[in-house]
């Protein structure tokens, strides 16, 4: 177990911790040079494509110090807020971190959230300055920053580049010199930490674990203990490049285990794994049940595929619990899913995986929060979709979520994300000053309101310059009302939303306004109506124009004319028949575009 070092990194998103895990894979010869390619964790088509990581993983390398062989751990970690319960889980596998900050951009929201996270389970931080390569790098004021943030000495931080591979021996040496070997007892029941789940279409699912304590051997009759499923471990090993099988693991060990579990719902990340027979007293503390947070429907475009749908989205859950799906039928839409997702990112990879890798057309609707729904009958419901809500006179409350965000920032901008976040019902909790002209400003705020539109407005609000964080924080009792939107005079409920009742007028008239733009002129008048119950609250009209679209084709050449008519139907691919109107995919997500 001396000989053990378990750690994770932690970096805002493209502050370089993919680069650097690369660089230090290389050295430590983990990676054949044949086989290397940049960001060798990222191994999702879609990760590398985005530069981002979705889903953590873990490796082992091997590296000699002082004659000594040590078994380095790196067990990587999500960057972005949807995925930080994985992030914490993760941390919880570690005895230290690299806390990585670019030396162009400083610390951010998302490197202090994950800070405090790994400060909270009593990691040893190795604090990395990196991209010192960069012309435009303020090492010095960076490293201000470090100190104060973490309380270190300034000569603990390493300056380093995962571009060059500068001062990548001095963070491997820091790792074994700084980071406390794991402890625990291998004699004692066994207990281990599930951090991460893998589907493999061959394996089934492998589910990635640090042992607390005890030892598992291969062929062991072990327990989830959270899920109550009961497993033979027909395949244990640690994991490097690939995976390597091993007869026994223990206390310290970070590996995998196949056996013989077929859907990610059986295993639940931050779930404890012990024996069957003589079981640990109690399950590692933390774990929580996530929960998705985000819904929205998912339609095929061509009603015919909906079995297919219906497969597509059963194998992506298959590798990724977090998804969630039940049937809806929608009358514009027809029969699809209502998909619950960690957060917007979320979201839109479940989408694009859909597209990419399972060829689905589908029409995705505004997604919405989840509400605890309190009726008069003293009942209490949770409603994922507004089209779930109760009759108003039976409601007696509703609750929304709250988030308490974090936001770093230069002074400069202040003002306008004051502004920004009171308008979207926030309320400010706290504002500090950091080093320099820097601020944290915290508020708590409705969910639903980061749904929309909250990150392309503070982008614009700061001009790029404020990195944005949250944890959910409970529910809070709102006055909302459901917002219904008609096209000649029939209702919508692919378009309904649920919202404050304080902005519903002018949501009702902006999505009209948009709706306008996005609904193509067709033989008829289309009215475009916005109404609260019973009552409108605006109107548009899309004016009707008369085009035969092979007109211009003389009556001529008969070919051409079924060629353009057969572009004119691909064209309308993605559109939907809404009684008699025809309605772009784009119109649904229109709530997301408004100005
Ligand atoms: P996420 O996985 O999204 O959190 O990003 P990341 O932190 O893993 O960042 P990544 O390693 O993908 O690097 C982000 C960008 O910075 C990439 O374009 C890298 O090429 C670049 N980069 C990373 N390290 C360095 C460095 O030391 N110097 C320079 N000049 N560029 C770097």
């Amino acid at each position: 177990m001396e000989k053990i070092r378990n750690f994770s990194i932690i970096a805002h998103i493209d502050h370089g911790k993919s680069t650097l895990a690369d660089r230090m894979l290389q050295l430590t010869r983990t990676v054949d040079e044949r086989d290397y390619q940049d960001q060798m964790l990222d191994d999702m088509d879609l990760e590398r494509e985005r530069g981002i990581t979705i889903k953590s993983h873990a490796i082992q390398m091997r590296y000699e110090k002082d004659g000594v062989d040590y078994k380095l751990n790196l067990i990587d970690t999500p960057g972005h807020v949807d995925f930080s319960y994985e992030v914490s889980r993760s941390i919880a596998a570690c005895e230290g971190a690299l806390l990585i900050v670019d030396a162009t951009q400083g610390i951010q929201a998302q490197t202090i959230s994950n800070l405090y996270m790994a400060i909270e389970h009593d990691l040893e931080i190795i604090p990395v300055v990196n991209k010192i390569d960069l012309p435009n790098a303020m090492i010095d004021e960076v490293k201000d920053q470090i100190v104060d943030m973490v309380g270190c000495e300034r000569d603990d931080i390493i300056e380093a580049s995962g571009k060059t591979g500068q001062n990548i021996e001095l963070i491997l040496e820091a790792i074994i010199d700084k980071v406390p070997h794991p402890v625990g007892d291998e004699k004692a029941p066994l207990q281990c930490l599930i951090f991460d789940s893998v589907f493999n279409s061959y394996r089934g699912i492998i589910a990635y674990f640090k042992i607390v304590n005890g030892t598992l051997h291969k062929g062991d009759k072990v327990k989830f203990v959270n899920t109550g499923h009961e497993y033979n471990a027909d395949e244990i090993g640690i994991l490097g490049m690939g995976m390597k099988p091993t007869k026994e693991l223990s206390a310290g060990d970070v590996g995998y285990i196949i056996s013989g579990i077929k859907t990610s719902k059986e295993v639940k990340v931050g779930d404890t794994i012990t024996h069957v027979e003589n079981p640990c007293d109690k399950a590692i503390s933390g774990f929580e049940d996530v929960k998705p947070m985000v819904f929205a429907g998912i339609y095929p475009v061509d009603a015919d595929d909906y079995e297919d749908l219906r497969a597509s989205i059963e194998k992506l859950q298959l590798n990724d619990a977090s998804l969630t799906f039940e049937p809806e039928s929608s009358a514009a839409l027809g029969f699809g899913f209502r998909c619950g997702f960690l957060g917007l990112l979320h979201m839109e990879i479940i989408q694009e995986r859909l597209d990419r890798e399972f060829d689905m057309d589908v029409i995705t609707t505004v997604p919405n929060v989840s509400y605890n729904v309190y009726t008069k009958d003293q009942e209490v419901f949770e409603v994922h979709n507004p089209s779930g809500l109760p009759e108003a006179t039976a409601i007696d409350y509703i609750e929304e979520p709250f988030i308490t965000a974090q936001i770093i920032t230069h002074a400069d901008y202040i003002g306008p994300i004051m502004s920004l976040c009171i308008d979207k019902r926030g309320e400010l909790k706290n504002q500090i000053f950091l080093t320099g002209n820097r601020v944290e400003i915290t508020f708590q705020m409705p969910l639903a309101e980061i749904v929309f539109d909250f990150y392309d407005k503070l982008k614009s609000a700061s001009r790029g310059y404020a990195s944005f964080d949250y944890h959910t924080s409970g529910y809070r009792q709102a006055k909302l009302v459901k917002l219904d939107i008609l096209l000649n005079s029939e209702s919508v409920d692919a378009l309904s939303t649920l919202i404050h009742a304080d902005n519903a007028y002018d949501l009702g008239r902006k999505m009209c306004i948009k709706l306008k733009e996005l609904i193509p002129r067709q033989q008829f008048d289309v009215a475009i109506q916005a109404a609260i119950g019973a009552k409108i609250i605006a109107r548009e009209t899309v004016k009707a124009v008369r085009k035969d679209v092979t007109a211009k084709c003389y009556g001529g050449d008969i070919t051409r004319k079924r060629k353009l008519l057969e572009k004119q139907k691909k064209g309308k691919k993605r559109m939907r028949q809404v009684g008699n109107v025809e309605v772009p995919q784009k119109a649904f997500l229109a709530v997301l575009k408004l100005d």
